[in-house]
Formats: structure tokens, C-alpha cells, sequence
């Protein structure tokens, strides 16, 4: 039977999409309203989307919710961030658990404060043993730095004799990365036009596919995720081999 180009692929559809949520501050600013403004819509769209993964078989969700670099943003749009992501963990925390989606954060903790830090380690507490949708956030999250304190782990081990450096590999820095438990992503979505992956989950990239669209975060939808996967699973994806 001919596949209906407008049912979701579930068996050829990706398994992990992870995704660049940008274009909050020009969604802003084309209606003359504040950056935060645009970074509160877009907290809106992250719900709709990890429902929408539920739908398509996407069994991991990952978002790039801040950077490493995103620091070096106004004191008044960092603050505002950071008192969005408690309010959204504190108010999402309870109908995330409901969904059974399972919440991780990746990142370096150091710099956030201990009231986040409390709000993030009661939602991966509260939805551990939940069995469906994985989302994960990527909060204070940048590649390089997860690589460098991955790098610092596992010479740490090989210090203390617990890793023979003989035996390190393609395999071993995974194990240290904050990604551990999670697939490699199959795609990665970037919105706002921007065709750069800015940082984002370089490791484990490597053979991901990569989707640039030309939407804002803000006025992502279901049905482009859903359009999204259908071209995904149209992909040849050959892992650098030939097919016979
Ligand atoms: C990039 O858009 C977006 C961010 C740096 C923040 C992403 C945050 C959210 C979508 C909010 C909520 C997320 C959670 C998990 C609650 P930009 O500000 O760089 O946009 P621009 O390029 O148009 O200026």
C-alpha cells in the first residue's frame, strides 16, 4: 500500500530530535514588545512540542533552553531567563509528571542558583520513573565545556587508576559525557534562519541529520514537527558506508 504522505512514519521517524529553540527576540521585537516577552512565548510551544512527541513515536526530546555563552546577554534578559525557567519548572512540574514525560537537565550547574538547582533535581526526581517521553533541557549547556568536563572526569579515573589509558576510545568519553544515558539524536532542528549548530550537542552530532527552518521558535507548531519527521524518514542515512 502507498504510504500517506501525510501520516506520521512512526517505524522510519527519528528516535531522538533534538532542537535549537531561536528567534525568540525577533518574534519580540516585530510586535514591539520585550526580548523576555519573546522567551515567554516560546516556554509556551516547548509543551505542545514534547505532546507532539508522544504522537510521532519521538521517544527523546532535548532543548537547547540556555548557553554557556548566553551569559554574556543584558543582566535584565539573563535574570528574566533564569526566573522564567523556575517559574515554567515550577508550574510545568506537576502536568509533566501527569504526561508520564521523563525530565532530565545537561549542563554545568555551577553558575545557576541553588533555588533552580533545588527546582530541576525535584522534577528529575519526581518524573524518574515515568516511561515516556524524554525531555531532555539543556540549561547553562554548551558542547565544548560538557567535552572539557567530560575530559576532566575521565583523567580523573585514569589518576586514581580506575581507567587504563590504553583502553580509552570512541566509546569511553560518552560514558562521561552528560548525555550518558541518552541515544545520539537523529535530528536536529534549528529554527529562526540560522544555519550554525552553535555549540549544541557536538559529540554526540556527529551523524545527526540537520533541519534549518526559517520559523521562530515562538510560531513552531505540531504539524511542522510532524512535516519534519515525514522528511526525516525519506533520508538515506548511511553512517559514512555504502549501501549494496
Ligand atoms: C534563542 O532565541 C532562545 C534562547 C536563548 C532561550 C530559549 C528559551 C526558551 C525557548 C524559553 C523557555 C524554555 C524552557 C525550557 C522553559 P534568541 O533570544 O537568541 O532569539 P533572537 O536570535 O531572535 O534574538
Amino acid at each position: 500500500m502507498p504510504k500517506d504522505p501525510d501520516t506520521p512514519q512512526r517505524t522510519d521517524g527519528p528516535r531522538h530530535v533534538a532542537i535549537i529553540m531561536d528567534g525568540n527576540g525577533r518574534w519580540a521585537q516585530a510586535r514591539g514588545r520585550p526580548r523576555l516577552f519573546g522567551h515567554h512565548a516560546g516556554a509556551k510551544r516547548v509543551r505542545e512540542v514534547v505532546e507532539a512527541c508522544k504522537d510521532l513515536g519521538i521517544r527523546y526530546l532535548t532543548i537547547f533552553a540556555f548557553s554557556t555563552e548566553n551569559w554574556k546577554r543584558t543582566q535584565v534578559e539573563v535574570a528574566g531567563l533564569m526566573n522564567l525557567f523556575r517559574r515554567y519548572i515550577s508550574k510545568e512540574m506537576r502536568a509533566l509528571h501527569d504526561e508520564n514525560v521523563r525530565v532530565r537537565f545537561i549542563g554545568d550547574r555551577v553558575r545557576l542558583d541553588q533555588k533552580l538547582i533545588t527546582l530541576m533535581d525535584d522534577l528529575e526526581e519526581l518524573t524518574a520513573g515515568n516511561d515516556g517521553v524524554n525531555l531532555t533541557i539543556a540549561l547553562n549547556y554548551g558542547g565544548r565545556d560538557e567535552v572539557a568536563r567530560a575530559t576532566r572526569r575521565l583523567a580523573e579515573d585514569v589518576a586514581e587508576g580506575k581507567l587504563d589509558p590504553l583502553n580509552v576510545d570512541e566509546e569511553t568519553l560518552p560514558r562521561y559525557l552528560d548525555t550518558r544515558v541518552l541515544p545520539d539524536p537523529d535530528l536536529v532542528i534549528r529554527t529562526s534562519g540560522e544555519a550554525r549548530i552553535s555549540n549544541f550537542l557536538l559529540w554526540q552530532s556527529a551523524y545527526a541529520e540537520y533541519e534549518f527552518i526559517d520559523t521562530l521558535w515562538p510560531d513552531f507548531s505540531a504539524e511542522e514537527l510532524a512535516r519534519l519527521c515525514r522528511s526525516y524518514g525519506r533520508r538515506d542515512r548511511r553512517f559514512g558506508a555504502v549501501k549494496v
